[in-house]
This record gives structure tokens, C-alpha cells and sequence, in this order.
């Protein structure tokens, strides 16, 4: 029903030279197909051309995914990226609300969902992450919190294609930590949020959607997590970043 998703977040990470190579590599190492596991790379906006090419010339299997965006057409946003230019260079995916971009950027709710809305207008898929810090897992408050998120995120939109929208649920406290959530941590949260778009869109756009997991996946552990009922795949940083594992990844999924 939902084709498992593996999704690269590069971050600010690879030169647009380094970037190619890496393409290359990955290309080369899924050179026989993913089977029916939708695969996205999001590099740094740019080697967004780069990347883009080499998936053209090698007629790699994997999209091509932004990491940012800005909901407005065009005009004086000095150093911003419109979603149409985004979608000129092959661009069919887009992360918004990385906990990063939350953190360092104060990038809020409502900001998110504009750029969900901007996304989706220009049929670029978001990737819209959510995510507790530590304090407020420790307090036990971390469903409401990202349920909280997860509805003002979506507030007003459209979903008519379920597979054209992707959420990712990255604790804040895992990533780049080395410290995983538990599969069944990832599945308490990934099921509430399935829940919680259930009441929004209804269950059957609901059951469309991913849910990723992301957050410190590996090669090691990213079958443990697919292996839950509403966890549908993973957003993957660290291990992204070598077409070895993030090929073997894939793999796990496949
Ligand atoms: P990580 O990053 O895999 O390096 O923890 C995940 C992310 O932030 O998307």
C-alpha cells in the first residue's frame, strides 16, 4: 500500500564537486534498481544542477530532493530559493522543517506549513519533519508535542495524492547523536502521527502517507525500525553521506 521511502539529507555537507562523485558512487551502487523503495537525495541547494545530472546520465534510480525552501514566487528574499526553481532543475522533493532549520534558523510552525502549501502548488513532494528535544521526551510529553506540530504543520492543506506528501519524525535527541530512538520509541510516535493525520485527511489518505523514521540510522538498525507497522522508511543523515551505506540501506529496505 505505502512503497517504503530512503532519504539522504546531506546537510550542509559536500562540495558541488564532491557532491557528483558521491551521486556517481550511489548510482553505481543501486545500478541494479530499488525495487519498489522510492529513493531521494538532498543535497546542498548547490549541487542540487550536479546531482541532477548525473541521475540523468546514469539514469540512476533515486529523486532528486532540496533541503529548503521559500514560499514566495520570486523576488528581493536575498539568498532564498523559490519553489519553481527548485522544480527548473529537476527537483521533485523538498525537506522543510528540519529540527536544524527549527533550532539554528527559529523557523516555526507556520512558517513550515506555507512552505508545505508552496511545496505541494508546484507539485514538489515535502518531506516536513517533526521531532521532540530531550527535556520533553523526559517529561513524557513527546506524542502530544509532535502531534502538536503535525497539525499545525498541516493546517489548510490539500492532500489529494496520499503519496505525495511525507512526514519524517526525527527526535531531536537522536540525531547525529548516535543515540537511536527504539524501534518501538519510533513506532509509538510514527502511529500517533498516522492517527493524527487519520483525523485530519481521513484514514485513507492517512494510510497512504509515510511516516519516516530519522535520527541516527544505520546500515545496522534501519531493518529494526522498518519492521514497525507505521514506520515506512527513513530520512538518513550521517549515513547518507557514503554510497556504501546509504546503498545498503536501501537495500535493507528493498
Ligand atoms: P543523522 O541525521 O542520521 O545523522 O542522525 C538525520 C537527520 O537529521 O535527518
Amino acid at each position: 500500500m505505502r512503497n517504503r521511502m530512503i532519504a539522504g539529507n546531506w546537510k550542509m555537507n559536500k562540495t558541488y564537486t564532491e557532491g557528483v562523485v558521491l551521486a556517481q558512487g550511489l548510482a553505481k551502487e543501486l545500478a541494479d534498481g530499488t525495487g519498489d523503495v522510492d529513493v531521494v537525495v538532498c543535497p546542498p541547494s548547490v549541487d542540487l544542477k550536479g546531482v541532477a545530472e548525473v541521475i540523468e546520465q546514469e539514469k540512476a534510480p533515486f529523486a532528486l530532493g532540496a533541503q529548503n525552501v521559500y514560499w514566495e514566487e520570486s523576488g528581493a528574499y536575498t539568498g532564498e530559493t523559490a519553489p519553481d526553481m527548485l522544480t527548473n532543475i529537476g527537483a521533485t522533493y523538498c525537506i522543510i522543517g528540519h529540527s536544524e532549520r527549527r533550532g539554528y534558523f527559529h523557523e516555526t510552525d507556520e512558517e513550515i506549513n506555507k512552505k508545505a502549501k508552496a511545496l505541494m502548488a508546484h507539485g514538489i513532494v515535502p518531506i516536513s519533519c517533526c521531532g521532540e528535544p530531550l527535556e520533553v521526551r523526559e517529561a513524557g510529553k513527546h506524542v502530544e508535542f509532535v502531534v502538536d506540530q503535525i497539525k499545525k504543520d498541516t493546517e489548510g492543506l490539500k492532500i489529494d495524492d496520499p503519496s505525495k506528501y511525507v512526514v519524517a519524525y526525527e527526535p531531536i535527541w537522536a540525531i547525529g547523536t548516535g543515540k537511536t530512538a527504539t524501534a518501538d520509541d519510533a513506532q509509538e510516535v510514527c502511529g500517533a502521527i498516522r492517527k493524527t493525520l487519520a483525523e485530519i485527511f481521513g484514514k485513507e489518505t492517512a494510510d497512504g502517507i509515510r511516516v519516516l523514521y530519522g535520527g541516527s540510522a544505520k546500515p545496522n538498525n534501519v531493518a529494526g525500525f522498518l519492521e514497525k507497522e507505521d514506520v515506512d522508511g527513513a530520512l538518513v543523515g550521517g549515513a547518507s553521506l557514503k554510497a556504501d551505506s546509504f546503498a545498503a540501506m536501501v537495500k535493507a529496505a528493498m
